[in-house]
């Protein structure tokens, strides 16, 4: 796998022009929660379109660690033979959530309200970020967290005996956090009140009150009814906006492309970039809206056109926070200037997003500046010189990203690790040649 396997250099041949139709993969964050609530329920969950990145994949392990049954059937394919909320027992090994924050940091909700202890670690990439943001809110309930300096993994959590309910405020935009304190909630008595600073993705809520809890948002407060009895679901993952924003991208700024990708959700707490593309004047278009699981869903279809640099406003930042690195190779293909306000969550992603952008798109020849809270890149009008080669820092939308941009530089752009794409968009490389991309892999 990506992370511990050779690292595998690659370029996108310059000059693509992309056409036709793409499947996506099922949403990675769906996909987790579908994992984690489906073995948490009482009896078998079925779930079809779950994306089979590295991501998930090691998330289905540490449920089966847990005493889940957890089954492959196909593509995509799974069931889940839940143990009930309270009901998982102690793993005999270290869970190794890989490259994944939203695995480790959702796990470690779950078992903050079990009465035994857990190891957790993952890749250079993981084992950097931070866990005090989930494990601060977790001792509320009574867990207790020996992790390395600043919280960091490896880490073990001994899950409290006697859960007591909490109310806590959220500091930090993220999903991860409120996620983390409502699955600890679930194996609570009584109501677990989590407050957000700003609206995060809120496939934790919508989906658990699919599987029959109790949950209540009122703004930006939400509370959650503990000890539930979750009730088996049949969950069809709608597909990933995350991962479509690289075709959708990749066409708008690939000379005479024209791409649909159908079936994306465009839920609203995950679909600010599309708003943002639209307002730098994209010709992008969603075609035949429409209700999937509860989710809105939309076919998208982008064109190739020129697209100006605009302002993007901090209060959108949490409904595109993980599509910045792609949104600055657009800005960086399109006329004038784009700031990024209120994105300092990207310092603490799978990589610090704005440092992985800034270095590479500057040694494409790009103008950019950074402050710890914003970026700002000079378009160049669809000149972008490229020909060097950039870090994609354990990082897969960070490779995604500048994949896109080689498409459409002057010179190939050098990407020094393709396999960490595994993470979350196992099929990208095949999917974008069959739109009219061609990849080059370096051997030296
Ligand atoms: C996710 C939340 C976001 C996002 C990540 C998936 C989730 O992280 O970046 O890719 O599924 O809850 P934060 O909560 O750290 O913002």
């Amino acid at each position: 796998m990506s992370h511990t396997g050779e690292p595998r250099p690659m370029s996108a041949v310059p000059g693509a022009t992309l056409n036709g139709s793409a499947e996506i993969p099922g949403d990675k964050s769906v996909s987790h929660r579908s994992l984690i609530f489906g073995a948490m329920a009482v009896g078998e969950t079925k779930v079809t379109g779950l994306l089979e990145g590295a991501d998930v994949l090691d998330t289905a392990k540490a449920m089966r660690a847990l005493g889940a049954e957890v089954i492959r059937h196909g593509q995509g394919e799974w069931s889940i033979h839940g143990v009930g909320v309270g009901g998982f027992s102690e793993p005999a090994d270290v869970i190794d959530c890989g490259n994944s924050g939203t695995g480790v940091r959702l796990l470690m909700g779950t078992v903050a309200t079990h009465d035994f202890a857990t190891t957790f670690t993952g890749d250079a990439s993981l084992r950097s970020r931070p866990m005090g943001r989930v494990t601060d809110p977790l001792a509320l309930f009574g867990a207790v967290a020996h992790g390395r300096s600043g919280g960091r993994l490896p880490l073990t959590l001994v899950g409290a005996t006697n859960p007591a309910p909490v109310r806590y405020k959220v500091p930090v935009p993220s999903a991860q956090v409120k996620s983390a304190v409502l699955l600890a909630g679930l194996n609570a008595p009584g109501d677990t009140i989590v407050e957000e600073i700003e609206a995060t993705r809120d496939h934790t809520e919508r989906m658990l009150r699919g599987f029959g809890a109790q949950v209540e948002t009122d703004g930006l407060v939400i509370t959650l009814k503990g000890q539930p009895e979750l009730k088996p679901q049949v969950i069809a993952v709608p597909r990933d906006p995350s991962s479509a924003a690289f075709p959708v991208c990749a066409a708008l700024i690939c000379e005479g492309s024209d791409v649909l990708v159908p079936g994306i959700g465009l839920n609203p707490t995950r679909a600010g970039l599309y708003t943002t593309l639209r307002e730098m004047g994209a010709d992008l278009t969603f075609e035949n809206a429409r209700e999937e699981g509860g989710e809105p869903v939309a076919d998208l279809r982008a064109r190739f056109g020129p697209m100006k640099g605009i302002e993007v406003p901090p209060e959108r930042a949490a409904s595109m926070i993980d599509e910045y690195p792609i949104l600055s190779v657009v800005a960086a293909l399109a006329e004038g200037v784009t700031v990024m306000h209120g994105v300092k969550e990207l310092r603490v992603k799978e990589s610090d997003r704005i440092d992985a952008m800034a270095r590479g798109l500057e040694a494409c020849g790009v103008r950019v500046e950074e402050t710890e809270d914003s970026f700002t890149v000079h378009g160049m009008g669809g000149k972008v010189p490229g020909g060097a080669t950039v870090g994609t820092r354990l990082d897969h939308r960070i490779a995604m990203s500048f994949f896109c941009l080689g498409m459409a530089t002057q010179k190939p752009v050098r990407i020094d690790d393709a396999t960490v794409v595994e993470t979350s968009f196992p099929n990208f490389l095949p999917l974008m040649e069959k739109l009219g991309a061609s990849f080059r892999r370096h051997n030296d």
